[in-house]
């Protein structure tokens, strides 16, 4: 079975109504690649740019949603409020949140289910820090994220994985392709839809190692953090997922 690639923008706390433009420059890039192109502005941004994007291939998402469809949660954003508002997909469990904000992998897990059934995709993060990596810990912590992270009914639920080393996010560091391509297939191996999940990378993917990443067998995309906010750059890190004449994987 096929999985399409996936390139996702991750704006974090960036962005105005004056950032518009940037889609009128990428509809022509994401009209002509084989990949699904999805950018996540912060959630003040959501409908603007759902508007937008009408009738281009961007999709939208959210970075963050709460469990809860409603209620006294002053300040969250709920998964149905983001599909209302035009997302198609929402962020969950990024290190910085669980850092940031306490989000354990329980939390993560109830947000994914919320998010599916308000019929969002969730995008799923899970990632070392440098500690652990040198304790050669990196799979047995990212295995242990995922099984406390994923929906309990995860193999019915259309999901993505991203897998975002911590000491590589915002830092100009990437995982070597070795670690890269080993952490993806320890990851595949543990999904219940191994075939049909995709599993990005993430953490300082820029234009001049993308294509290098997106090479590796088990990589199905990026999620793309900093490169995310320069249209040129990101424009060409969804060229380097190839052109639509190319058969989609
Ligand atoms: P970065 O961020 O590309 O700036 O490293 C990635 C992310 O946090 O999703």
């Amino acid at each position: 079975m096929s999985r399409r690639t996936l390139i996702a923008g991750n704006w974090k706390m960036n962005g105005l109504t004056g950032s518009l433009d940037y889609f009128r420059e990428l509809a022509p890039v994401a009209a002509d690649s084989a990949a699904e192109v999805l950018v996540c502005p912060p959630a003040t941004l959501i409908h603007p740019v759902a508007q937008a994007c009408r009738g281009t291939r961007i999709r939208v998402g959210g970075q963050d949603c709460h469990a809860r469809n409603s209620g006294a949660h002053t300040g969250d954003i709920s998964a149905p409020m983001l599909r209302d508002a035009g997302a198609s997909h929402v962020i969950l469990g990024h290190s910085e949140r669980r850092a940031g904000h306490g989000e354990r992998d329980m939390d993560v897990q109830a947000k994914a289910a919320a998010a599916s059934a308000a019929g969002l995709v969730p995008v799923i993060c899970v990632g070392e820090t440098l500690t652990e990596r040198e304790a050669g810990q990196a799979v047995e912590v990212v295995a242990r994220q995922l099984a406390g992270s994923l929906p309990e009914n995860s193999a019915i639920v259309d999901l993505v994985i991203a897998y975002e080393p911590v000491w590589a996010i915002g830092t100009g560091l990437t995982a070597s392709l070795t670690d890269v391509a080993e952490m993806h297939a320890a990851i595949r191996e543990r999904l219940k839809n191994p075939l049909t999940t995709c599993i990005l990378y993430g953490g300082s993917v820029k234009p001049d190692n993308a294509e290098a990443l997106l090479s590796l067998a088990d990589v199905d995309g990026a999620l793309v953090g900093g490169a995310s906010l320069d249209v040129t750059d990101f424009s060409a890190i969804v060229r380097a997922a190839g052109s639509g004449t190319q058969l989609a994987r």
